[in-house]
């Protein structure tokens, strides 16, 4: 049983956004362990009493409130993350199993691991990291080396927190569960994919992160490249770590960006100016504060890579994501081919069907929506589309407090292998290097418009 949960990094705000909250919503379903004290690290000289008392206001502000027996359970630990007597103090007793949360910025990680690392390894310990793992391939590499000389890989959690979403769960029963998709669900009969995650929120005072991250980096690399490898997926066996793993990596290990001979279009990249979004008016992302005009951050990218492999020779996958779009759209669209041939003689004012797996987001809820083309009540030759949708429960435990009960209980399934996260990082490689050289124009487009113009994507629909 974990007896210690310490995060380090805690004074950020992945702990008070993401993790506080979630930690409750484990509280208040009861799912804490008993004896479970969670440690906040950093190197701000905090007393115990003035962590809670910022953990009270997060949780305000990000969830709903703090019970008395949450509060109770936390502390602060003063460290630095790079000293390896500061860590042995935070991780305490060797006899107890500890969780230790690097809600860190990635430029910190391998000084962390090396202080571990002097440490010889801590015993009874379960390492988190967050994303991003490492900021291109060569530094993910190097971290995990670093990681594999402390820990063993199963007491290593990458967390990517889309995988605790439950429409991505979703993905599995909806293709693995029902005999009616599997069949189509290919080459023959989808023209193209896109998996899109457009927000409307903007900057949101992360500059200190978001600067030197950027969209690409941010969201791409880890999280919609986990969804393309759920949805693209071969059926694994069984849904143990290993099956599911492996078939995630067989796909990644496929994909790759198309070149600039196959597509006018191999990426977009942009970033907002000024503009409104409903009564909200955001400032030029470049004039926000903290970020530095100079560093040429996009806050959205766009990429479209084919997975080459027999399933999905030619399907064109579009990955999107931006910031301070006009409209939230969070979703995994599967577009077919038109029928082969259709007696409706009104066949040609009716589109192909679209498959929509619509993530929660915004205050939206969870959805699936099949888009048909049926008669409607009037000339039975006149053909309509109709829309067949389902809104999914609302999910019971939010990602993060899925994902961290998986840490508790050391179930690594949900959380991605080394290998996972070097191959994500090998795909976007070419648009990284491609954006470094300056190949690719940093288009600006307004806060609320639908992105920039060269994106192949419309707007929210
Ligand atoms: C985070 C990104 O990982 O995911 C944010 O850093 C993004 O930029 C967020 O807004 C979206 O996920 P969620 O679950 O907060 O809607």
């Amino acid at each position: 049983m974990v007896e210690r949960l310490a995060i380090l990094g805690a004074a950020g705000d992945l702990t008070g956004r993401y993790l506080l909250p979630a930690l409750v919503e484990l509280e208040r379903a009861g799912q804490l362990p008993e004896q479970l004290a969670v440690i906040g690290a950093g190197r701000h000289d905090w007393s115990d009493a003035e962590f809670r008392q910022r953990a009270r206001q997060q949780l305000a502000e990000h969830g709903d409130g703090a019970p008395d027996e949450f509060l109770a359970r936390l502390s602060w630990c003063h460290c630095d993350a790079s000293d390896p007597a500061d860590l042995r103090r935070l991780l305490g007793d060797e006899q107890h199993l500890s969780v230790l949360y690097l809600a860190l910025p990635p430029s910190v990680y391998p000084t962390t691991v090396a202080a571990l690392a002097e440490l010889g390894g801590p015993p009874q310990t379960r390492l988190v990291v967050e994303k991003p793992f490492g900021t291109d391939l060569a530094s993910a590499e190097e971290l995990n080396r670093g990681i594999s000389e402390v820990l063993p890989e199963r007491a290593v959690f990458r967390v990517d927190h889309f995988l605790g979403k439950q429409t991505v769960q979703n993905v599995l029963g909806l293709r693995f569960a029902n005999r009616i998709f599997e069949p189509v669900w290919n080459h023959a009969h989808i023209s193209h994919v896109e998996i899109i995650w457009d927000e409307t929120l903007g900057l949101e005072g992360r500059a200190g992160y978001y600067d030197h991250t950027g969209a690409l980096r941010d969201m791409l690399q880890n999280h919609l490249l986990q969804l393309l490898a759920l949805v693209a997926m071969e059926p694994p066996s069984g849904l143990g770590e290993r099956d599911l793993r492996d078939r995630k990596v067989d796909v990644l290990r496929a994909t790759r960006v198309l070149t600039a001979e196959e597509t006018a279009h191999p990426s977009v990249r942009g970033r907002y100016t000024a503009g409104a979004i409903g009564d909200r008016q955001l400032p030029d992302y470049a004039a926000e504060d903290g970020v530095d005009p100079q560093r040429q951050t996009e806050t959205f990218a766009e990429i479209t890579v084919v997975v080459d492999n027999w399933r999905w020779a030619g399907v064109p996958f579009i990955l999107r994501s931006g910031k301070a779009l006009g409209a939230d759209r969070t979703e995994i669209a599967l577009h077919f081919y038109p029928v082969p041939h259709s007696p409706f003689p009104e066949f040609g004012r009716a589109g192909p069907n679209v498959l929509r797996l619509t993530l929660a987001s915004g205050g939206a809820p969870d959805q699936i929506g099949l888009g048909l083309n049926l008669n409607g009540g009037g000339d039975p030759l006149r053909l309509e589309p109709a829309q067949l949708d389902l809104r999914l429960t609302d999910q019971e435990l939010p990602a993060y407090a899925r994902l961290l009960l998986d840490i508790l209980e050391g179930d690594p399934t949900l959380s991605i292998r080394g290998d996972e996260a070097e191959e994500a990082w090998r795909i976007v490689s070419p648009v990284l290097s491609a954006w470094q050289r300056g190949d690719v124009p940093l288009e600006d487009y307004p806060a609320g418009s639908a992105g920039p113009a060269r994106s192949q994507v419309g707007g929210a629909t």
